[in-house]
């Protein structure tokens, strides 16, 4: 969602903000702007669309010491370039970038700006008029800025610069993640590393109801009483080439391709030299104290949560619950016991599930945060988090988080049952390991896939697919990639289910992909591809290898049934990559989507 990127200092500023932009491209934005002081004042440019557009726009000529820069993903107003950040004060000394919501807006606006011309539709300007107003009260950049922090109520991360004071940049934060970067004679902001990499690994985390001052040599973290903080740096474990393309045309197909070593990075961090499971000790406890997991999630993770249920039970013998988290905080169920929260989030900050967490925590439950960001939000407010070891995922189109999701799942349910006794009638590790190489095959068959996406994909409208037991729950999984990229209308369904209903839908060559991986319903579920077929269907049958019949489009390499979701979601996304790429769809960054959804 919307990013934010700060710099003080003597290097290029305008570069290294727009640089920064670009690497927060991949969160998913639909206006750009930077601000940047320079001897003359406040250069702003701001544009509706594309970075690319920014940096054209851009004056380069401005030599500037300090600027802040911002990728917005409308809620309050239309994507325009009034409604584009940074927003200005009226006097025009103020300029501020935001990211979250500010719920009380409204209320701020009739109360202390009445007498002023809000210009945009925006929550964000409502708080640089304020700071504004509030300075003709205080006489003092810091102080107005701390008691303007004090009225918001919502998430925020603000960036914000005084047009008569070069030497600092004012920051706060509350719910929406801000980091500061910390460089020899210049010091950056970012609402996320991965925009700054390229000038520092070193970084200072800033915690809700902070407010930062930020010189080119000196970080102040503050109380929002003015208390100074003192807060130790810590080194980004990210490589810089992890967040580059290299030579691929796109980060999704590098992110699929990169499963199969996302896997073995999982297999290696969760075992210890004698191949025994190694996980959080605390977490082991928690896991053996619950009488019922409740999985929070959203979209790819809740359909990984929901993966992790049929582990769980079938493995550890412990009752799941899997919540989409938005309904969840609306239309609580009744809790057992001592339930135990899992929450599944690749970015971590995903503020549907966060705000779940907050409730089950002021309930008093425990909760642990999968994910692949340590240190985002969710992990740092739950009480234990695991971690998913996939590397930085850069598409907006989850896949290798999706993947990883359902290996650290399947490890936790594992360590559970061997916790509780339970003897497993297989090798767990040794079977993640036999569906990594599977993984391998299926990722080196590109063009078959390629070729399957133009012969049942290509002109269109819709298409179904369906599936029984473990495949039905990847089914869901792989119709959410083909909309969220391709932009068809796909839909995934329980074999059994279609004749109650949609099978209204089928008519002469719509493309049905059905999934075959399951020995308890095969019959079945290829009685479903029957019945479609015999309306009309364009059917694609992807099976696995000991299933497979003669007429099936394409056959899995075999891998244990528990685990047969991490091999056959692989050929549906490349499926929605080429039928994407077909269609001309900007693959890694689709339309309206943002990577870390950080609004409710
Ligand atoms: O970061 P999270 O895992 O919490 O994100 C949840 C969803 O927003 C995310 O999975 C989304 O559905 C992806 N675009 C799917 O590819």
């Amino acid at each position: 969602m919307c990013g934010i990127v700060g710099y003080i200092g003597q290097n290029d500023t305008k570069e290294i903000l727009l640089h920064g932009l670009e690497k927060l491209e991949y969160r998913g934005y639909d206006s750009a702007g930077i601000a940047m002081l320079h001897e003359a004042g406040i250069n702003l440019t701001k544009v509706k669309g594309r970075i690319a557009a920014l940096r054209e726009s851009v004056d380069h000529t401005v030599h500037a010491t300090m600027g802040i820069g911002h990728t917005r993903w409308a809620t309050h107003g239309v994507p325009s370039e009034v409604n584009a950040h940074p927003h200005r004060s009226a006097s025009g000394r103020f300029t501020l970038v935001h990211n979250g919501v500010i719920e009380n807006y409204q209320e701020l606006k009739r109360e202390y700006l009445h007498d002023v011309n809000v210009v945009s539709e925006t929550d964000t300007e409502v708080v640089v008029q304020l700071m504004e107003k509030l300075y003709d009260t205080y006489q003092d950049t810091a102080e107005a800025f701390r008691q303007a922090i004090r009225l918001l109520k919502g998430s925020y991360a603000i960036g914000m610069m005084d047009a008569r004071d070069p030497d600092h940049l004012y920051v706060a934060k509350n719910k929406s993640p801000l980091l500061i970067g910390l460089g020899d004679g210049f010091n950056v902001v970012a609402s996320d590393a991965m925009a700054t990499l390229q000038v520092t690994d070193q970084y200072l985390e800033i915690y809700d109801q902070e407010v930062v001052i930020v010189s080119r040599n000196v970080v102040e973290v503050q109380k929002l009483n003015g208390a100074v903080v003192d807060r130790k740096p810590y080194t980004a474990q990210i490589d810089v080439r992890d967040i580059e393309k290299g030579t691929y045309p796109h980060f999704m197909l590098k992110e699929i391709d990169e499963q199969p070593f996302v896997m073995r990075n999982i297999i290696n961090a969760y075992q210890n030299e004698n191949n025994e499971l190694k996980l959080d000790a605390d977490i082991r406890s928690a896991m053996q104290q619950t009488d019922r997991v409740y999985i929070i999630a959203a979209g790819t993770s809740y359909h990984a949560g929901l993966v992790g249920k049929s582990l769980m039970e079938k493995i550890a013998n412990i009752p799941v619950e899997v919540h989409v988290a938005s309904e969840f905080s609306y239309n609580m169920p009744l809790l057992s016991d001592h339930p135990l929260f899992i929450f599944i989030s690749q970015s971590g900050e995903t503020a549907d599930s966060r705000a779940v967490l907050v409730k089950i925590k002021e309930m008093g439950y425990p909760a642990v945060t999968m994910t692949n960001v340590p240190g985002s939000t969710l992990s740092r407010e739950a009480d234990y988090t695991l971690s998913l070891h996939a590397g930085p995922e850069i598409a907006v189109a989850s896949t290798k988080a999706y993947t990883a999701q359902i290996a650290v799942l399947a490890i936790l349910a594992v360590d559970t049952a061997q916790a509780k006794g339970i003897e497993l009638n297989f090798d767990p590790m040794q079977e993640l390991a036999i569906a990594a190489n599977a993984m391998e095959m299926l990722t080196d068959q590109k063009e078959e896939m390629k070729g399957l996406a133009s012969d049942y994909l290509p002109t269109t409208r819709n298409a179904f697919f369906i599936g029984r037991s473990a495949d039905y729950n990847v089914c869901i999984e792989g119709a959410l990639k083909l909309k969220e990229i391709s932009y068809i209308q796909a839909e995934g369904f329980a074999g059994g289910e279609l004749k109650h209903g949609t099978i209204a839908l089928i008519e002469e060559g719509t493309p049905v992909i059905a999934l075959a991986t399951q020995a308890n319903v095969n019959g079945a579920i290829r009685g479903n591809v029957q019945e479609v077929v015999a309306r009309g269907a364009n059917a694609m049958v992807i099976s696995m290898k000991g299933l497979e019949q003669d007429e099936d489009t394409f056959v899995l390499p075999h891998v244990h049934e528990l685990l047969t979701p991490l091999v056959s979601v692989v050929p549906m996304q490349l499926l929605a990559y080429y039928a994407a790429l077909d269609r001309g769809c900007d693959v890694d960054k689709p339309r309206n989507l943002a990577k870390s959804v950080t609004v409710e």
